[in-house]
């Protein structure tokens, strides 16, 4: 009897110890868990978006709670996301696993805060801004154009087959559209590197993570040769790389020279924000259109009306201004990021200890603005659970919708992700139809949420009904 008295004062005060804080009554409410372990175990064996949302129905927009070892505060209010994100960005720096540092390099910008990441960003948004990216249609076209005849009367995994297309389109946007044995390397050893992103961080020999580790090693080392034979010919090349060797060109700019290694990173950093995000949205928008007939029906119209148009004028190829006349499709891109929230939440650590929103958060905390919860609120969007392009014909009220998140770390490449996706859609819907395969309707993450299997469908050529 005593040792379990003795026990149980002892788990009081290992509580009291480790959420006693001066002014604990000012912190967020909600449940720390249990010491140490948190509510970790809670998160992993529910649905995520379940064990958010009844926690934001018991304690409000900003709740707290421990996971993997952190005390953490949830974020689901649009006004109190745009402080975390927008006004009061820098008392919330970005963070990240260490072993997601390792992997993609700690110099790329998304671990960055203050002038090293602002230079960075001006330079990456100017390689996607829709003048820069207006000329690589043709690229992504010929992508597709290779891609979707290897797709014909088979089944495919549209995951995977999406992300085929959106890693040739990131090294696109990467190197410019220079095909060589160099490139081909790179893309092998990337490959490589990718495997290791999803697993455990346990660098011993013959773990995924160890041969993810030298992969990315020699990547390095091989990006470090074509940037330093790039420099001394003074040839730059094309896409992202192009950019970061130039410094953005004028003689300001020039004092600001890149390291090698810092440009190594943030070109790996690109296509591994690139990839999977725009990946897993095709595959939501493929499973979308095939469950609502109507749409698909109405997305269909609007490409075959570009599609006979550039026939009767005997043009080939889609232009920038073909790929603005599609409404119906942007709306059903825009609907698709809402519904399926990739990107379900973002996480942010305070530098200092901050007073917000009448609370307090103390400094170390992680604070994670919760994108989905936003997204799926009746408040912002009724009927949040109906896949409904039509809601976009206004658009949506400030801070509600922030697929590509918001403020200094927003996406600089939505407006590449949206163009990719476009020139898919076209020539997918215009040329093919697709089925999808089995019933499933159960949801798996790696890490970003896709229909489970990672969408299977059989693909069949489209009966041509155009007029000319
Ligand atoms: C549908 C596809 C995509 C989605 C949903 C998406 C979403 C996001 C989100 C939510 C963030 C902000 C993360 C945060 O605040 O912590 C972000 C950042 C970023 N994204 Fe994307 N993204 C997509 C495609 C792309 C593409 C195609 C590129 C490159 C061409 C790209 C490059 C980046 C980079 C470099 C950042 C870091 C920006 C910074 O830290 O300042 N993304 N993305």
């Amino acid at each position: 009897m005593l040792l379990l008295l003795g026990l149980f004062s002892l788990f009081i005060l290992l509580l009291c110890l480790q959420w006693s804080h001066p002014k604990h009554k000012l912190l967020p409410p909600g449940s720390m868990g249990w010491p140490y372990i948190g509510e970790t175990f809670k998160l992993y064996t529910q649905n995520p978006n379940s064990f958010f949302s009844i926690r934001q129905k018991r304690y409000g927009d900003v709740f707290k709670t421990h996971i993997l070892g952190c005390p953490c505060v949830m974020i689901s209010s649009p006004k109190a996301a745009r402080v975390v994100l927008v006004s009061k960005a820098h008392l919330f720096k970005p963070t990240y696993p260490p072993s997601k540092e390792k992997m993609i390099g700690p110099q790329a910008l998304f671990f960055h805060q203050g002038p090293y990441h602002s230079y960075l960003k001006k330079l990456i948004q100017s390689s996607f801004l829709p003048s820069a990216i207006k000329h690589s249609i043709s690229q992504i076209e010929n992508i597709v154009l290779h891609l979707l005849p290897s797709w014909s009367n088979s089944q495919i995994n549209t995951l995977q087959q999406m992300k085929r297309f959106a890693f040739d389109v990131a090294m696109i946007s990467a190197f410019g559209d220079q095909q060589d044995l160099e490139i081909e390397r790179i893309k092998h050893l990337y490959q490589c590197l990718e495997k290791g992103y999803n697993s455990m961080p346990l660098d011993l020999p013959g773990t995924p993570f160890h041969k993810a580790m030298k992969a990315r090693k020699v990547l390095s080392e091989t990006l470090g040769k074509m940037i330093e034979k790039r420099r001394r010919n003074k040839e730059h090349g094309g896409g992202l790389l192009a950019v970061l060797l130039s410094g953005g060109g004028g003689e300001e700019e020039e004092k600001k020279k890149l390291s090698d290694s810092q440009i190594a990173d943030n070109i790996i950093g690109v296509i591994f924000a690139a990839q999977d995000t725009t990946a897993s949205v095709l595959t939501w928008i493929l499973k979308y259109l095939h469950d609502n007939h109507h749409l698909l029906e109405a997305v269909k119209k609007e490409q075959d009306a570009i599609y006979e148009r550039k026939l009767c004028e005997g043009k080939r190829g889609l232009s920038w201004d073909d790929t603005r006349r599609m409404p119906f499709t942007s709306r059903v891109i825009l609907e698709t990021l809402r519904r399926a929230s990739v990107v379900s939440f973002t996480f942010r650590e305070a530098v200092e200890e901050v007073e917000f929103e009448g609370y307090l958060i103390p400094k170390g905390w992680k604070v994670l603005p919760l994108f989905r919860t936003i997204h799926h609120s009746p408040d912002f969007f009724p009927h949040p659970h109906n896949f409904d392009p039509s809601r976009f014909e206004e658009p949506p009220r400030p801070n509600t919708y922030m697929p590509f998140g918001n403020g200094v770390h927003s996406c600089p490449g939505s407006e590449m992700a949206k163009l990719e996706m476009l020139v898919l859609l076209h020539h997918l819907t215009t040329t093919y139809r697709w089925k999808v395969v089995g019933e499933e309707s159960e949801i798996q993450y790696g890490p970003f949420p896709v229909p489970k299997g990672g969408l299977p469908i059989k693909v069949y050529p489209r009966k041509k009904k155009f007029t000319s």
